[in-house]
């Protein structure tokens, strides 16, 4: 049997950083209430000619190179991002052209803060049916680009940046399982206004209803999380890591109090990149790789929830 494993891992962030009181200088806004309502002290955001398929090159770079793998045996490329270059080409044809990998399938997935998630399963299942022996899986946006910065109950807690892995195919389990959900019911309370069919009359900006999403996001997180378990026949002690969506500490507590799981076992990063969408959970697990927290064969639990809503988990032996 052919499972897919992490071989690599990889992550961006843009040089220009923004702290909390740098943005007190713009909106009625405080480190205090940013700080206490999220658990967000700074974001890195793009600027001059960084767009999202830069970051998303610079992260896969990263995950090549920590794979000791050579750009050309990659024989998939799927980058999650709400954000993309233009409507089209995809950015990951763009991130495949300056990757110079020719002649694989290089596609884009749009679920906003679920995106790595889904684009991992995605790749998973190509692996596990030998359509690909080597996949590029990144996760990138530039958040700032579809934000309103007068709106204060949006601009403060996004964030730009990039994540990667590589999966390979192997006979080790690596994915142990991939559990993917939507909801398209719920797109009233966070979307983007603006687009093909709305028109450019002004720039696109997030809308987001923040209260009933935190409500929502914190139910939905409780269920898959009991789902992924189930799956997989573990216990909650059987976890070494949860990796969370990095969109706000109070939901990623409520996520790891109801896992059982002390903070320290939770890798957050919130506080120093924001909620970067789509990067943020490998971002976080490039981050705790690099710093030796997640070791080897140690079983890590990603989660995310997203515009869609979307929401979804996967569980890896590392
Ligand atoms: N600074 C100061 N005051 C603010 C700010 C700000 N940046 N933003 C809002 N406020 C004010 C509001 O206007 C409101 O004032 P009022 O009572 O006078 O009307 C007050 O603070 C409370 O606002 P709430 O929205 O109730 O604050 P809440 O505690 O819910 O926190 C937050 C808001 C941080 C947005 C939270 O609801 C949240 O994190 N929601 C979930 C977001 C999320 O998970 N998104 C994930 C998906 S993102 C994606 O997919 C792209």
């Amino acid at each position: 049997m052919i499972f897919s494993r992490i071989l690599g891992t990889g992550g961006y962030l843009p040089e220009r950083v923004v702290t909390n009181a740098e943005l007190e200088e713009s909106v009625a806004t405080s480190d205090q209430w940013i700080w206490e309502r999220t658990g967000i002290r700074k974001r890195h955001l793009v600027s001059g000619e960084e767009t999202t398929s830069v970051m998303a090159e610079r992260a896969a770079r990263s995950a090549i190179e920590a794979a000791g793998i050579d750009a050309n045996d990659i024989d998939l490329i799927v980058l999650a991002t709400t954000t993309p270059d233009r409507i089209y080409p995809a950015a990951a044809c763009r991130v495949q052209a300056r990757l110079g990998i020719k002649d694989c399938p290089a596609f884009d997935v749009q679920a906003v803060c679920t995106g790595f998630i889904y684009g991992l399963s995605i790749a998973d299942q190509f692996i596990r049916t030998k359509s690909a022996t080597c996949a590029l899986v990144i996760g990138a946006d530039a958040n700032s680009k579809i934000l309103d910065w007068s709106d204060r109950r949006t601009c403060v807690l996004f964030g730009d940046g990039g994540g990667a892995v590589v999966l390979g195919a192997s006979e080790k389990p690596g994915i142990l399982s991939s559990h993917l959900h939507a909801d398209g019911r719920y797109e009233q309370l966070l979307y983007v206004e603006g687009g093909v069919f709305h028109g450019y009359d002004q720039p696109a900006s997030v809308k987001m209803q923040g209260g009933e999403v935190f409500k929502v996001a914190v139910r939905t997180l409780s269920r898959i999380v009991d789902e992924t378990l189930a799956a997989n026949n573990l216990e909650k002690k059987d976890l070494d890591w949860l990796i969370p969506h990095q969109a706000n500490i109070r939901i990623i507590s409520a996520t790891a109090k109801k896992l059982g799981l002390p903070m320290d076992q939770v890798i957050v990063t919130v506080e120093d990149h924001g909620n970067t969408s789509a990067a943020s959970v490998p971002l976080a697990l490039d981050v705790a790789v690099r710093d030796g927290r997640i070791k080897r064969d140690q079983i890590v639990l990603l989660e995310a929830f997203g515009g869609g809503f979307t929401w979804g988990s996967a569980l890896i032996q590392y």
